[in-house]
């Protein structure tokens, strides 16, 4: 049966604790609990994707460093994660040194695009961990991707980090003729009991419209203990609200990749046991 084709997403964004990880190691679960193929490329040296999916500190290599830094083959970089239908490409802390050993590299903003061109199309779906900006990693991710996904805790300020993360990287693609596009801002750890994250949430859905996914992810602090398990939510607690709501944000992306003009909308593929 034929598929559409894979869609590679960059998770971003300008500050640190956002949520990024969490939606990345969550998202790319719950998308292969539907039955889709998913790789997760961990390009953050403090390798949390890869450790909350249980990989051992000292089982990191190979990582995506060796494949931007060594010439590692990629192929032989991905990994199967004890979740049917999830890979893993891990992180390591050598990608400290990505922006000062690609920097002199004039393809060094298309390395990972070129690595994941060889793997990508056997995947409905790759999802990007990112270090926040600016560095060459989230570069990397961005040029490689056809679209990009922003969490943004509904704090005070967070409307300018959300706009100079989306003008930044929409400049940025335009400069070096890319074409990703900004899938969606989710927001992440709301909670309503706090007046200041009501008003927030209602001031970045004004602003931003529907470019918000209708999806929120609120704070549960089971998804903050699920990472320490090396376990995804779905293991550690698939009846919480956090496991609920990124099931709910799954579907909910599927539908923003398909209906995003000129994505095929993924079909699912025979999702193979991991071994
Ligand atoms: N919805 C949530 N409810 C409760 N805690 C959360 C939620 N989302 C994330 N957290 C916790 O908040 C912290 C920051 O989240 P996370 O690591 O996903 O952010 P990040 O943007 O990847 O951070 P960094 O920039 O350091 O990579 C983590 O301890 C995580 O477990
Ligand atoms: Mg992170």
């Amino acid at each position: 049966m034929p598929h559409g084709r894979v869609v590679i997403t960059a998770i971003v964004s300008r500050k640190g604790g956002v949520g990024k990880t969490t939606t990345a190691v969550n998202l790319a679960a719950a998308l292969a609990a539907q039955g889709y193929k998913v790789l997760l490329v961990d390009l953050d040296s403090q390798a949390s994707t890869s450790l909350s999916l249980g990989v051992s500190r000292w089982a990191l290599a190979p990582s995506s460093a060796d494949v931007l830094l060594n010439s590692y083959p990629i192929a032989d970089a991905i990994r199967a994660t004890r979740v049917m239908g999830l890979y893993l490409i891990t992180a390591s802390t050598d990608l400290t040194s990505l922006d000062r050993e690609l920097g002199p590299l004039p393809r060094r903003e298309s390395l990972l695009k070129e690595e994941l061109s060889e793997v990508a199309d056997s995947f409905d779906f790759v999802l990007i961990d990112c270090p926040a900006f600016p560095s060459l990693a989230p570069v990397n991710a961005l040029m490689a991707s056809d679209c990009y996904v922003v969490p943004a805790v509904p704090h005070y300020l967070a409307i300018e980090g959300v706009r100079n993360v989306c003008a930044s990287a929409d400049r940025l693609c335009q400069r070096l003729g890319s074409p990703t596009r900004l899938l969606g801002i989710a927001l992440t750890m709301v909670d309503y009991r706090t007046r200041a994250s009501r008003d927030n949430v209602g001031q970045i859905r004004q602003e931003f419209g529907e470019r918000v996914f209708a999806i929120e992810i609120r704070t549960n602090i089971r998804l903050a203990e699920a990472p320490a398990h090396g376990q995804t939510i779905f293991e550690f607690d698939s009846s919480s609200p956090g496991a609920e709501a990124y099931r709910l944000l799954a579907e909910e992306f599927v539908l923003r990749a398909g209906l995003m003009g000129g994505l095929a909308l993924p079909t699912k593929r025979t999702a193979l046991a991991n071994s």
